[in-house]
């Protein structure tokens, strides 16, 4: 074991003398000191391990110099040990208000003396030990967000890098299938990879959005909404996948449903993404219903996308509102073959303006609802986004 340095403080040469033989039996490094300043001064150059602090001293007293030391950030650490011809309890509780780590009685027993520097140094090296696992804890927590930083930066360059290549393929399909003959059974297998390239470019849209919202980079653009015509509008492009799966959607838009105003675009896809999931984890003629009507809270209006699907289990609810989270399917090894991207998504954008997406019970006690409260006139100063 290393040797530990020990600082006696005393203004009596003879009592300083004293405690040097009775620690001399241990191999302590003994620093001395004679006065309050000259103590300061000796731990600012270097800290001990342990200080032996008396308390009666002529210039600064050892309450003083003890409630120095422990006020400052970097030396509280030092034990102190205070040492008192005085044995009332006024001076013990003087001492504990002080800061001191623990007191002795003179006059001094050896083996007490010796038993309490023994347990505050073992005490100081558990704690210096923590430091140490923190300190290391801090610098690997330090570099694991700069390697996120660098990942993020690079993902987001890849995702964005894909959109090019992409559109020149959508591009070259389109031409392909205008020089070829309507009856040509290729066709189908064009206008197939045709539609897979607009499902990546959407999902690619999505996940530059969502760069975008968290680095605060996306700007709304702000206009009035009808909300039957924005309602209609999302539902346009699923109708091939309602009627391949015999889905019975129905549609309600309450008569005192205001008009309000939002970013038309990310509140459609807002809306897209819940028809989307709604329609995937619901079985074949299968309900759905889309609402939208006002909020209870005034000022408020509200789009509600129920299905009868199986559902969403309490315990993973708040957890489908992370980024790449697919809870359950994940769990039972199922691939959806999508990003875990979408609610992510929709929670960024809804909070964006000021709303707030409340997942539900679905319809007739089965599946489940997703409702998006949406302020009619949002206040884009007020807006933070959590994520
Ligand atoms: N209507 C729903 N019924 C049952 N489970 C749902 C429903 N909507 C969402 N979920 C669950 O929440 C998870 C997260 O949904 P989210 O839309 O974020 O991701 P995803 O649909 O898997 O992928 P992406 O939307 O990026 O294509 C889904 O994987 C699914 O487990
Ligand atoms: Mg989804």
């Amino acid at each position: 074991m290393e040797t530990k340095n020990i600082l006696v403080v005393d203004d009596e040469p003879v009592n300083i003398k004293i405690l040097k033989a009775m620690l001399s039996s241990e191999s302590f490094n003994v620093i001395q000191s004679s006065s309050g300043s000259e103590t300061l001064k000796l731990i600012e150059q270097d800290l001990p391990d342990l200080i032996l602090l008396d308390v009666m001293m002529p210039d600064m007293d050892g309450f003083e110099v003890c409630s120095i030391i422990k006020s400052q950030q970097d030396m509280r650490r030092v034990p102190i040990l205070m040492v008192t011809a005085l044995r009332d309890k006024i001076h013990r509780q003087k001492a504990m208000e002080a800061g001191a780590d623990d007191f002795l009685s003179k006059p001094i027993d050896r083996i007490e003396l010796l038993i309490r520097v023994k347990s505050l140094l073992r005490i100081k090296q558990y704690s210096d030990e923590q430091l140490e696992h923190l300190k290391i804890l801090q610098q690997k927590n330090q570099k694991l967000k700069e390697l996120e930083r660098i990942k993020d930066g690079l993902t987001h360059m890849i995702i964005h890098d894909l959109r090019g290549p992409l559109t020149s393929i959508s591009m070259n399909i389109e031409l392909c299938l205008m020089k070829l003959e309507e009856d040509l059974p290729i066709r189908k297998y064009l206008e197939n990879t045709g539609n897979l390239c607009l499902y990546l470019n959407e999902m690619i849209g999505g996940l530059l959005d969502v760069h975008r919202m968290e680095k605060g980079q996306l700007k709304l653009e702000i206009g009035p909404i009808d909300p039957k015509e924005l309602v209609s509008d999302a539902l346009e492009q699923f109708k091939p996948q309602l009627e391949a799966k015999q889905i019975d959607l129905s549609l309600a838009i309450a008569g005192d449903t205001p008009p309000f105003d939002a970013d038309y675009r990310l509140i459609k896809r807002v809306i897209g993404n819940l028809l989307d999931n709604a329609i995937r984890h619901t079985p074949v003629q299968g309900k759905i219903v889309v609402y939208a009507g006002p909020d209870q809270v005034q000022k408020r209006i509200m789009i509600k996308v129920s299905d009868n699907g199986r559902g969403i289990e309490k315990k993973y609810r708040a957890k489908i509102f992370d980024k790449f989270e697919q809870v359950k399917l994940k769990k039972e090894g199922i691939s959806t073959g999508s990003a875990g991207l979408g609610l992510a998504f929709c929670k960024m954008a809804v909070e964006m303006h000021g709303g707030d997406i409340i997942v539900g019970e679905g319809i007739g006690g089965r599946g489940c609802s997703f409702s998006c409260i949406l302020p009619i006139r949002p206040d884009l100063n007020q807006v933070t986004v959590d994520h």
